[in-house]
């Protein structure tokens, strides 16, 4: 490849971008059609994409925050029902439709919940308050997935290497074949531990090191680097796991 076209510049640039703009709360910044989603531009683009192809008809989220993860999961599912119905331009019923999203928080905090119950979208939003690894929270999660014949999973709570593995462990067998499972956050492996003074977690405890045990045990999952090597820009390198085959639990 001619010097002038390769990618390397870029490459070499985006860890610089990523440590200055996590300083600066970069991804506080933004909202999804009215709710503030603390995401990377270039991540919510990379879910647009999975969606899009994969065509969940569940989507399973940790960590809701402020709602605007689970606004944008329900908008797109919202789209693929209206792409579906043949009936791009009109108006579709939300509540006739059957893509959904569930989003589980420790804590929904009443102005958030107020502000998502509200929104257009909430008829394709179901929310569980409780912590995502509690085993009641996971079983009501599993009884709900029953009924879905593609689910797809994104996990952004508590971000230390034990409760990420626990999610993994709760919510990845749930990921159909061919579906991912999304772990956000795995670029604290990479940034310094004084970026994250009173977080639990850090460089060697954090998602990016649960990412790496799951995997040693479970070869259904495969990272696929395509994403995060067109990103660049991306808190989950290593992040993006497909579901390649049928699990042992499985079959
Ligand atoms: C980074 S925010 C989620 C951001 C959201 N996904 C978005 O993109 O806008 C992390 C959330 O995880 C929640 N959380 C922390 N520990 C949790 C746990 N054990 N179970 C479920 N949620 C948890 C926090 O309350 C917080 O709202």
């Amino acid at each position: 490849m001619d010097k002038a076209e390769s990618p390397r510049p870029l490459s070499d640039a985006a860890p610089a971008f990523m440590a200055e703009t996590i300083a600066a709360r970069y991804s506080y910044g933004f909202t999804w059609l009215g709710r503030p989603v603390i995401q990377y531009p270039q991540d919510i683009v990379a879910i647009q994409e999975l969606i899009w192809t994969v065509r969940p008809d569940l989507i399973i989220e940790t960590g809701i925050a402020h709602g605007g993860s689970l606004i944008l999961s329900a908008s797109l599912l919202a789209l693929l029902d209206l792409c579906d119905a043949g009936t791009a331009g009109t108006t579709i019923d939300p509540r006739h439709s059957q893509r959904k999203v569930i989003g589980i928080d420790v804590e929904i905090r009443p102005r958030n919940r107020a502000a998502i119950e509200s929104h257009p979208l909430a008829p394709r939003i179901e929310m569980i308050e409780g912590s995502s690894i509690d085993a009641a929270v996971i079983a009501a999660v599993h009884e709900r997935a029953t009924t879905a014949s593609t689910v797809m999973v994104f996990l952004d709570s508590n971000h230390t290497h034990d409760h990420v593995l626990a999610e993994l462990a709760a919510y990845a067998p749930l990921v159909t074949p061919g579906s991912y499972c999304v772990v956000f956050d795995t670029i604290v492996e990479h940034m310094p531990k004084s970026m994250f003074p009173d977080r639990p977690w850090g460089p060697g405890n954090n998602p990016k090191t649960a990412v790496h045990e799951f995997l040693s045990s479970h070869p259904e999952f495969t990272i696929d680097s395509t994403i995060p090597d067109k990103l660049l820009i991306t808190v989950a390198p290593d992040g993006y796991l497909k579901r390649t085959a049928m699990g042992r639990d499985d079959e």
